[in-house]
């Protein structure tokens, strides 16, 4: 199987990173230590070598290079590995520039692996954000499929003029939205469809992937909520011709792909009604989890797999179970807490690492 780990990391002027050097175990890794003292920043240091970006909303490099720094950049080495197979690879960001090397030679593209990120407050977002719901959908079909980033794009760009169109309002009105309706009708049908394939593929893992980890029996499912489902271009089309004036009313356009929403039910009722805290981020866990099984059974490889002090709301069984589950995944993991009681249970891990992190600078590690 094709699958590229992160085996050693350096920061040099990352955040609060000083310099340590991490060598990481295939398996599980755990990042230990106080509130404040890096261990999110090492992750987002993982996250920006391998997908390009940073995790965290508006974040660039003003943001990420060490407000104390000496020097005006900052450098991130790796070193990939793929069974006897090393690959080197290095970012170097200054305020004007971004250099990729791979082999110590120029590279324009990313690492060879991916990785996937979970946080604590995507759980509560997932909840209660349709926007939220539509840009997590969107975005993990986009990381496996170009065409869909590519038309979900053109489809943002059309919709906005439309808008436009309505807000400025005038005689030629209904011919120019003919004319953007064309593209957005078919837009919309593609990017549907797509959404519709997805959510299929992947509710075949949801609940079988929360029984693995929290070993309760429940049925959760992922639901389209679209006016057009199903829907070819022409019947779109015509669906604009009969909402036209309605929009031209609001001076904006009412329905559309972009106004979908995303059901999540569990046991057949809604979870952001129905669930406890708890079971909601056990939910999404689950979601997420899914999801890289999905992405393995598309691409036969995993992608590294980072979590951030999931602890809260979960009780100490349930974080034994995902850990008990992690333990099982041929994935990398790094996994961070905070949390001293949850930390021992990794420390149980027979095979794992631990990094102890104080003031950006491994401490120890195990
Ligand atoms: N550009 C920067 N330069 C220097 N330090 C920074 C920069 N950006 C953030 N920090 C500092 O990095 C520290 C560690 O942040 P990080 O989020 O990694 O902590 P953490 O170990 O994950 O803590 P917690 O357990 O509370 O989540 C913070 O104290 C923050 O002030
Ligand atoms: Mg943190």
């Amino acid at each position: 199987m094709n699958c590229w780990k992160i085996k050693k990391l350096q920061a040099q002027n990352f955040r609060n990173l000083k310099n340590s050097v991490f060598d990481f175990s295939p398996g599980i890794n755990c990042i230990l230590g106080q509130n404040g003292n890096g261990k999110t920043n090492l992750l987002e240091a993982v996250y920006l070598l391998t997908n390009k970006k940073s995790f965290r909303k508006n974040t660039d490099y003003s943001q990420m290079i060490n407000i104390e720094g000496e020097k005006p950049e900052l450098i991130l080495q790796s070193v990939f590995q793929n069974e006897d197979e090393l690959l080197p690879y290095s970012l170097r960001m200054t305020d004007t520039s971004e250099e990729r090397f791979l082999n110590n030679k120029p590279e324009k593209k990313k690492t060879p692996s991916s990785s996937v990120f979970i946080n604590p407050f995507d759980a509560y977002h997932f909840h209660n954000s349709s926007t939220f719901r539509r840009q997590w959908v969107d975005s993990h079909i986009s990381l496996s499929d170009k065409e869909y980033r590519q038309v979900l794009t053109r489809f943002q760009k059309a919709i906005k003029f439309r808008n436009s169109v309505l807000a400025f309002g005038g005689k030629n009105t209904s011919t120019q939205l003919r004319a953007i309706d064309d593209q957005i009708s078919d837009y919309s049908a593609f990017i549907t469809q797509k959404r519709f394939e997805f959510l299929t593929a992947l509710n075949t893992f949801i609940t079988p992937t929360f029984k693995a980890i929290f070993s309760e029996e429940h049925a959760l499912e992922l639901t389209l909520d679209s006016q057009f489902v199903h829907w070819d271009k022409k019947r779109i089309f015509d669906f604009y011709r009969h909402q036209e004036n309605i929009d031209i009313k609001a001076e904006i356009t009412q329905v559309g792909i972009h106004r979908d929403d995303f059901i999540f039910s569990f046991d057949g009722l809604n979870a952001f009604e129905f669930c406890s805290l708890g079971q909601q981020k056990m939910a999404f866990l689950s979601l997420i989890f899914a999801y890289i099984e999905l992405f393995r059974y598309k691409f036969t490889s995993y992608p590294i797999v980072l979590i951030d002090d999931v602890s809260g709301e979960l009780d100490s069984q349930r974080w034994k179970n995902l850990v008990q589950y992690l333990e099982t995944k041929n994935f990398q993991v790094l996994i961070t807490t905070a949390n001293e009681n949850f930390g021992e249970e990794l420390e149980k891990i027979p095979e794992s690492k631990k990094f102890y992190i104080e003031h950006g600078t491994l401490k120890h590690h195990g």
